[in-house]
């Protein structure tokens, strides 16, 4: 599984990269917005900060457009791919799978421009991918990435089912699906609470319960077509969610540069080190004078 850092922080990637682990960058708005005052204390240009990313990054670095409607979209995917690619040849657009805001919006926008990019040879990574039929259709138009965002699925379950939580709390939807089955079994047949309520929640949810069974879903679909896509496993908060989207075999999961730091941490081998410093007898100091 490769992985790539989901930060616009160029001390975060710059730390990641040393660490060799690094294989790819993935921004959005939000994240660049985060990393306004990195390149102001810096006294350099956005532009120039970005460029300064494409260039460290060995891998694909993800650059989001802004517009809503395909043929703006594409013309801004035009514009970063002109200014950003010649840098070190890694760009990816990131586009929205639908752009639209409220139901008079058109929904297909997104999907529209994956598909005119992938015309012009214009690397894309359909994001925002909240069901595996969104997957679907991106793999359908021909999108290079994928990005199905688990951690959002998650808060939108949890607060569908009234649960209080916090942005890196762990989330098992699996559970509350075990509870209901249960329930169902009792009840004879009605349909279970969570489904139900889901069910009438505007544009469905497939059924799914947490974000690892969402990113599960799109594996089976797009092993059963042989999609080229290349799943992104998105919006990680935790590192149950690494272990469970490396399990499935998922190609890249983008991680938050914390996370990336839990990833290495175990109380255990902490106490173990202590141990073995500890240990160390003068003998084998000698070793190494
Ligand atoms: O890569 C997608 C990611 O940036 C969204 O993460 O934690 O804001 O849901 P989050």
């Amino acid at each position: 599984m490769k992985i790539f850092i989901d930060t616009a922080d160029i001390e975060e990637i710059k730390e990641a990269k040393k660490w060799g682990i690094l294989d790819g960058v993935t921004t959005n708005p939000s994240l660049i917005k985060k990393a306004v005052e990195k390149f102001e204390e810096r006294g350099i240009s956005m532009e120039e900060y970005i460029k300064e990313i494409c260039r460290i990054v060995d891998g694909p670095v993800s650059l989001e457009v802004k517009a809503l409607d395909a043929d703006e979209m594409i013309k801004e995917a035009e514009i970063l791919y002109d200014k950003f690619n010649d840098v070190n040849n890694n760009v990816v657009i990131k586009i929205p799978i639908n752009t639209a805001m409220s139901k008079e919006d058109k929904i297909f926008e997104g999907i529209e421009a994956i598909k005119e990019l992938n015309n012009r040879d214009i690397p894309t990574n359909a994001t925002l991918v909240m069901t595996p039929t969104q997957a679907l259709l991106a793999a359908k138009a021909g999108a290079t990435y994928v990005s199905p965002f688990l951690g959002r699925i998650d808060d939108y379950i949890r607060s569908k089912l009234g649960i209080k939580f916090g942005k890196w709390d762990l989330f098992r939807g699996k559970i509350v699906k075990k509870i209901e089955e249960k329930k169902q079994e009792e009840k004879k047949g009605e349909m279970p609470l969570l489904y139900s309520e889901m069910a009438s929640v505007e544009y469905g949810d497939n059924g799914i319960y947490d974000g690892i069974e969402m990113v599960e879903s799109i594996v089976k679909i797009y092993r059963a077509y042989g999609f080229k896509t290349k799943i992104i496993a998105a919006s990680v908060r935790n590192v149950y969610q690494v272990r469970k989207v490396a399990e499935m075999g998922v190609d890249i999961a983008t991680i938050p540069f914390n996370v990336i730091k839990e990833m290495i941490c175990h109380y255990k081998t902490m106490e173990g080190m202590k141990k073995f410093t500890e240990d160390v007898v003068e003998e084998y100091k000698r070793i190494f004078e």
